[in-house]
This record gives structure tokens, C-alpha cells and sequence, in this order.
């Protein structure tokens, strides 16, 4: 089915802030992060069949060190890896499969380490 694109600005944000201060960001910004574990940012992904699903994650992080986010779908979670992208105008893409209900989802991803997660620009379901 044809691709839905969530924006981390419209998204519930725990411990993180939506900024706009590096391009190259779709929409009116992004979500950075606070640099803490478990800071999160969650989207409501409604689905118009069950099954599996690739979701694209658009992402920047200015530095060297890795910051993987444990990305959870209905409370099934698979950990992805965030390598940096350079500097934090370099928007890349992370994707994941999972597996999506008909109807409503909740897809929240979290990070991992004490430096939080990158900054969060979209997801593609
Ligand atoms: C810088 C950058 C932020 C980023 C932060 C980080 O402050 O401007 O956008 O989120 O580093 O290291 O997480
Ligand atoms: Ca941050």
C-alpha cells in the first residue's frame, strides 16, 4: 500500500525538543533528543492491513559514536543501529521491519545509551 509519512515534530515527544536549528529536515524540524537512555519519541501509525511493514526512519547524528534506539511496534522491540552521519545536516535512513496491526499502532523508539538517540526527522510507513 502506498507509503505514510509521520513526522517526529507531530509526535509525542518525551525528553526531547523539537528543533529546526540543521537543514535538510522534511516538515517544520525534527526531534532532538535530550542525550539521556530512555528518552523517546512515539507515533500513531494507523495501518489499513495487518502484517509486515518496513519502516524508514530519517535520521542525522553529528558524531562518531553509534546511538541505537530500540524501536518497539505494540510492544514487540527490535534494537537498530544509528551510526553517525558526519555532521548533523546529513540526513540518512535506518529501516526496520515489523509487523503492524489493521488499524492502530503505536510505534515508539527509544534510545538506548546515555547519549539518547540522533535527531529524528520522519518516519515512512
Ligand atoms: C548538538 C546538536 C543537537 C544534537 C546534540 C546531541 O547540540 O546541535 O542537534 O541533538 O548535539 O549531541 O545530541
Ligand atoms: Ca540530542
Amino acid at each position: 500500500s502506498a507509503a505514510t509519512t509521520y513526522e517526529a515534530e507531530s509526535a509525542t515527544v518525551s525528553q526531547g525538543a523539537v528543533e529546526s536549528n540543521h537543514a535538510g529536515f522534511s516538515g517544520t524540524g525534527f526531534v532532538n533528543y535530550d542525550n539521556t537512555t530512555g528518552s523517546y519519541v512515539q507515533f500513531a501509525v494507523d495501518a489499513a492491513t495487518s502484517g509486515p511493514a518496513t519502516l524508514t526512519l530519517r535520521y542525522a547524528n553529528g558524531t562518531a559514536v553509534n546511538r541505537p534506539m530500540a524501536i518497539a511496534v505494540n510492544g514487540t522491540t527490535s534494537t537498530i543501529d544509528f551510526p553517525g552521519t558526519g555532521v548533523w545536516t546529513n540526513w540518512q535512513e535506518a529501516t526496520v521491519t515489523t509487523t503492524l496491526n489493521a488499524g492502530a499502532n503505536t510505534v515508539r523508539a527509544t534510545a538506548t545509551t546515555a547519549n539518547g538517540g540522533p535527531n529524528l526527522d520522519r518516519i515512512v510507513v
